[in-house]
């Protein structure tokens, strides 16, 4: 019996560490959050979209990359505001990606990355 409360107990330290170790992405989530500031945000794939300068292999990367994001949990913030700023990102991209007119600009305003930062990183 103290046997298997060890191993139980065992198992669930790992569980817990694997889950500390990739907090940064988030259930179903292809992307960490790390990867995706580097590639997406600071890589300017992004902005190459809000730009229309796109192709349709990037948009979609974008497109799941925001998805990837929304899941992901910030480092600090609340959950609200986190789901506000990474909806805002999923709609303007998509509504970009679907060439509506004020989609660019609503992308341009979503990617706020200091005031982003600021709440959240
Ligand atoms: C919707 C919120 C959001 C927006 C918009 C955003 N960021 Fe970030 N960014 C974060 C969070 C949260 C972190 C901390 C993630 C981490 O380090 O795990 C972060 C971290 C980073 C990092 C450090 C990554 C690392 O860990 O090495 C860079 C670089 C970065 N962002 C660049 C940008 C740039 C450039 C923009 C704007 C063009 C931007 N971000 C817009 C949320 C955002």
């Amino acid at each position: 019996m103290k046997k298997a409360l060890l191993v139980v107990t065992g198992l669930f330290s790992v569980m817990m560490l694997c889950s500390v170790v990739l907090a940064d992405k988030g259930e179903d989530s292809k992307y960490s959050t790390e990867e995706i500031m580097k590639k997406g945000f600071k890589g300017g794939l992004v902005a190459k979209l809000a730009k229309g300068e796109a192709d349709e292999e990037q948009t979609k990367l974008v497109i799941t990359m925001l998805e990837s994001l929304a899941k992901n949990e910030p480092h600090k913030g609340s959950e609200e505001s986190w789901k506000e700023k990474t909806t805002a990102l999923i709609k303007a991209a998509k509504a970009t990606a679907e060439g509506k007119e004020d989609g660019a600009a609503a992308l341009k305003k979503a990617m706020n990355c200091k005031a982003c930062h600021e709440e959240h990183k």
